[in-house]
Order: C-alpha cells, then sequence, then structure tokens
C-alpha cells in the first residue's frame, strides 16, 4: 500500500491503537497498525505521512508499575527522527519529551508505581489505569486544536507519567486545571505530544484533533473509500493470483460473500466456490445463497447437498463439542473431496479480516499470517494451497462498505453472524431432520418479525434455540404437551462480551403469538435474559 497515504499507529495499548486505526480510516485515510517496537528502518521503507504512538499502560520511568514489567513495548526513540510527523500518546508522550531535553515525572496518587491489579495482572486486559475526565484550555491553537467547540472535555492517559518541563523548541499548546503540560509540539519537527486520548474524546473534538493531525503536519489526502480500496483489492488479486486457480470455501456470509465477488471481478472463471450445504442452515438459505451469487453475480459455484451425510454423523450426538467436532470433520472431509475433483488448485480463498491479523500479529510479534494457516490446518498436506485473502486489511464495517460497492444486496452485507456447525448447536439434544424443521420455521418467524420492527442491524445476532424441554399448554381447548423455544438476542461490539437486547414487549408479544399458533409441536417461548459473560451467546 506504499502508493497510498498511511498512517501507521505503533501499538502501546491494544484498545487504543485499535480505535485510533478505525477513526483514522474513517476520516478517509488508510492506518496500518504495527506493534510498538518496530524498528525505525522499517517504518522508514514504510514511508507513512504519519506515526501516531498510540496510549497504553506503559510508563517511561525507572520505577514502573509492577505490571509495566510483563511486556510493554520498547519504542526506538528514533522514531521522533525520521522527519516523519509523530502524534506521540501518553506513554508516547512521555519518550518524546525525554528525547528532546524536557522533564517527565509522575503524579501524586500514582507515584509510587502502585498497580491494584497485581499480583495476577495481565497486562493487556486489566491494567489499563482509570482515565479522569477533564476540560481541555486551549493555550496554541493551530495545528491540532483549529476548530474546536471550546470548553472540551477530554480523557486524560491514567498512567503515571506527567510533562513537568516541554523539552527546549517545544511549546505547550493546552493544559487542563490538573495538568498544566497536556500537550506539547514542534512545528518545525512536525512532532506532537498529548497527555489524553483523542480516540476517546468525545466527537466533534476527538475526530478533529485526529484530523487535524493527519490534513495538516501529514498532509495526507482522503483517498481512502471504498470505492478505492475495491479497486486496489481487484489489482492486487490480479496480481497476485496471474493464471492461477483460486478455490473458496463459500459461506453465504458477508465475508467470504465480499472476498468471493472481489476475486470474481478480478479474476473470473479462474475462481470456483464451493458451497457445502450441510442441513443445518437456516430456511431457504442455500437456495438464497444460489439466487444471489451463481444468478446474480454468476459466480462459478458449486452447491454441494451433503445434508444426509451430516445428519448421519450426527446420529445420537448430544454434547455439544462433539458436535462441533462431528460438524468441523465431515466439512474438511466433504470439501477435500470436491477440491480433488477440481484438480490443481494455487490458491485458497479467505475472508481472513483485520482484526485477525493484527491478534496474529500481536501475538506472534513478527508474523501476520499465524492464524490464517490455522484455519487451513485441518486440510490434507497434499493439499497445497498458498492463502489468497484480499480482506485482510479490513474492519468489519469496511467490508460492508465494501459490498455495497460490489452491489451485494443489503441481506448479505448485514447478515449476522452464524456458528460454523449451524443449526446442530441450536438444537439442544439430538439433531433429527424434524427438530431440525421445527426450530427452522420458529426461527424464520423471529427473523421476520425482528426484520419488521427495524431491529435486525441494531442486533449483533437474534434467532431461536429449541431446547429439549417440554411444557404443558393449551390450544384450542386442548390440552398440548409439547416443546419449548427460546429467543435469544443480543447486542455486542465483537462478540467478545454481549448484552440481551431490550427488545419491545410488543416485538416478542407478536414472536411468541406468532410461532406459538404457527409452528406445530412448539406451545411455549421464553426470552433469554443472560448477558455474556457469564452465558455464551450459544447454548451450546
Ligand atoms: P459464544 O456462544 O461463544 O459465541 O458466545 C460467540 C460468537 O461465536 C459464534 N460461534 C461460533 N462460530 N463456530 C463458529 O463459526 C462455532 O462453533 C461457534 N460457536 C459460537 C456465535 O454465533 C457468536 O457469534
Amino acid at each position: 500500500m506504499t502508493d497510498m497515504d498511511t498512517i501507521v499507529v505503533l501499538d502501546f495499548g491494544a484498545q487504543s491503537s485499535r480505535l485510533l486505526a478505525r477513526q483514522i480510516r474513517e476520516a478517509k485515510v488508510f492506518s496500518e497498525i504495527l506493534p510498538g517496537d518496530t524498528p525505525p528502518e522499517k517504518l522508514k521503507a514504510l514511508a507513512p505521512r504519519g506515526i501516531i504512538l498510540s496510549g497504553g499502560p506503559g510508563s517511561i520511568r525507572a520505577r514502573a508499575r509492577a505490571c509495566d514489567d510483563a511486556g510493554a513495548p520498547k519504542c526506538h526513540p528514533d522514531v521522533f527522527h525520521l522527519g516523519i510527523p509523530v502524534l506521540a500518546i501518553g506513554y508516547g508522550m512521555g519518550l518524546l519529551v525525554r528525547e528532546f531535553g524536557g522533564e517527565v515525572t509522575g503524579v501524586s496518587s500514582r507515584e509510587d508505581g502502585a498497580c491494584t491489579n497485581t499480583p495476577a495482572c495481565t497486562r493487556a486486559q486489566t491494567c489499563d489505569p482509570v482515565h479522569t475526565l477533564e476540560i481541555l484550555q486551549i493555550k496554541k491553537e493551530k495545528p491540532l486544536f483549529s476548530q474546536l467547540p471550546a470548553g472540551v472535555e477530554v480523557r486524560m492517559v491514567g498512567q503515571g507519567d506527567r510533562v513537568k518541563e516541554a523539552p527546549p523548541g517545544f511549546t505547550v499548546m493546552a493544559a487542563t486545571a490538573n495538568t498544566p503540560i497536556a500537550a506539547v509540539g514542534n512545528d518545525e519537527r512536525r512532532l506532537y505530544g498529548l497527555q489524553f486520548h483523542p480516540e476517546a474524546t468525545p466527537a466533534p473534538a476527538g475526530p478533529a484533533i485526529l484530523q487535524n493531525f493527519l490534513f495538516g503536519p501529514c498532509n495526507c489526502r482522503p483517498s481512502w473509500t471504498p470505492g478505492s480500496f475495491v479497486d486496489r483489492a481487484i489489482a492486487g488479486i490480479k496480481q497476485e493470483v496471474g493464471k492461477g486457480r483460486v478455490l473458496c470455501a463459500f459461506s453465504g456470509g458477508v465475508d467470504s460473500a465480499v472476498a468471493a465477488v472481489l476475486a470474481h471481478r478480478a479474476i473470473g472463471p479462474q475462481l470456483t466456490c464451493v458451497f457445502v450445504d450441510h442441513g443445518l442452515l437456516r430456511k431457504n438459505e442455500a437456495a438464497e445463497v444460489q439466487r444471489i451469487f451463481a444468478e446474480k453475480f454468476q459466480l462459478n459455484l458449486i452447491m454441494v447437498d451433503a445434508a444426509e451425510r451430516f445428519l448421519n454423523r450426527l446420529r445420537g450426538v448430544v454434547d455439544p463439542e462433539e458436535k462441533r467436532r462431528a460438524v468441523g470433520e465431515e466439512f474438511i472431509r466433504v470439501f477435500e473431496e470436491e477440491a480433488r475433483k477440481l484438480g490443481k488448485i494455487d490458491f485458497l480463498l479467505q475472508g481472513t479480516l483485520y482484526p485477525d491479523v493484527i491478534e496474529s500479529m500481536m501475538e506472534d510479534g513478527q508474523s501476520a499470517k499465524v492464524k490464517s494457516h490455522h484455519n487451513v490446518g485441518g486440510l490434507p498436506a497434499d493439499l497445497q494451497f498458498k492463502l489468497l485473502e484480499p480482506l485482510r486489511l479490513l474492519f468489519k464495517d469496511e467490508v460492508r462498505a465494501a459490498g455495497r460497492e460490489l452491489g451485494i444486496p443489503e441481506e448479505v452485507v448485514w447478515r449476522q453472524p452464524f456458528p460454523g456447525p449451524g443449526l446442530a448447536v441450536r438444537v439442544i439434544g439430538e439433531v433429527t431432520p424434524e427438530r431440525l424443521a421445527l426450530l427452522r420455521e420458529a426461527d424464520s418467524i423471529v427473523k421476520q418479525e425482528i426484520a419488521a420492527a427495524g431491529w435486525s442491524r441494531k442486533l449483533w445476532q437474534s434467532f431461536a434455540i429449541l431446547t429439549g424441554e417440554k411444557s404443558v399448554g393449551m390450544t384450542g381447548g386442548q390440552r398440548t404437551y409439547e416443546s419449548v423455544l427460546v429467543l435469544r438476542a443480543v447486542t455486542s461490539e465483537d462478540a467478545m462480551t454481549a448484552d440481551w437486547a431490550r427488545l419491545p414487549y410488543e416485538l416478542l408479544d407478536r414472536i411468541s403469538r406468532r410461532v406459538i399458533t404457527g409452528v406445530p409441536g412448539i406451545n411455549r417461548v421464553v426470552y433469554d435474559i443472560t448477558a455474556k459473560p457469564p452465558g455464551t451467546i450459544e447454548w451450546e
């Protein structure tokens, strides 16, 4: 991506760097997260328009808190001497100030480095200190604080470093009541330091500060748009694949759909998609996939009806993990059989996204490929593919934007995540064709009502679960003894945590009535009000 204006975010705290990277991209500038200790020569070779040192739990002072020893990355002071504009936040500001001869000290309550999380501290999750809100008093508007509303509240970096004296040649640009030096800058060198988190400062001020840095000192052009990354991805695939052949395990989810349509635009018939219908899909799902992608987009799509095979394999299986294993193994086997029929394949197309790439990079320190390799670990060694991952630089919302740009229908672009083992983990107990049919009908009603009420996009997931329980009821004056259905609807950012959705009573009522009157075999609907944690999103 060297031909494009890029901002590198050096990571000293995962949460902060991701937020920064996303907000930069929202300003239509490409951003890339790299480990905090990335060597300056590598940064120079990438020629970014600017570098941001994300805030993090590290401290530059000798009396570091116990948890700082747990691996806070070391930043090379040379990053400040590359001639590239730098915005250094918190820990980075301390480094900047010290590098140019200023003075950094601690603040009272944290002066002794008391870390309340020790000894069980796992740095990334528990050590992020409390951030206080303070009002920013601007002393020098340009370049970072132009056109900011008065009385902006900023979220201060909570760790113990504070700048006591700005280095020679640096101006104090802002203060707060408790922090006399909240921002410093040297316009000639284009180096800036902030003692607060711009990415966590409420809009419009936070984004405005970042944009002032991007379009001021860094002189970026706002060129990272859905259209531009679609064009780049297509050109990239063409170049990487050449005359090779590409295979895609097509699920119909937004990631695989966008990856496949991009690849199709790039290399047309060199791409073959295989959709394995394991019989554990939702109502009409396979037919919809065929209608949209084979008919509308003209993808070379092989539909494999393997329902019977999966159901046979699942007979008598009740343990959730055993179900997962059975479906996973069978899937690999079916996919492998199809791949062999196709002859020599050079690439396997995968919808790996940027958060996975960052995660692998941070775990591994160097290689950004670790996790994606694991994803194909189940395929036999003689099926040797290279990986093709056209979405590996995109966040989920950018994948959706690309999908829209490519003309993929909204229902696919906004499709909720669906687990690989499908309805097998939503039929509690044994999976039989009858019980699957019951769940499919009920689930389809849930989907329709949630969509009609305008709730689909507000929810991470909404679905039905068929329990193994029966309850007594009355229908048309007749006693019934039928299955209990659970309705699950959750909000979430990333599925790591989730909350149960506060759906309107009227909507719950409509779903319950339609299911009980419309799906013979279900006579009771209950709503799951369990958050994650302690619950999980799926029941199995
Ligand atoms: P849990 O139930 O762990 O789910 O809170 C978190 C997210 O992961 C999805 N999920 C799966 N996805 N294979 C998948 O591909 C699985 O075995 C699986 N189990 C859960 C779930 O739907 C939710 O979005």
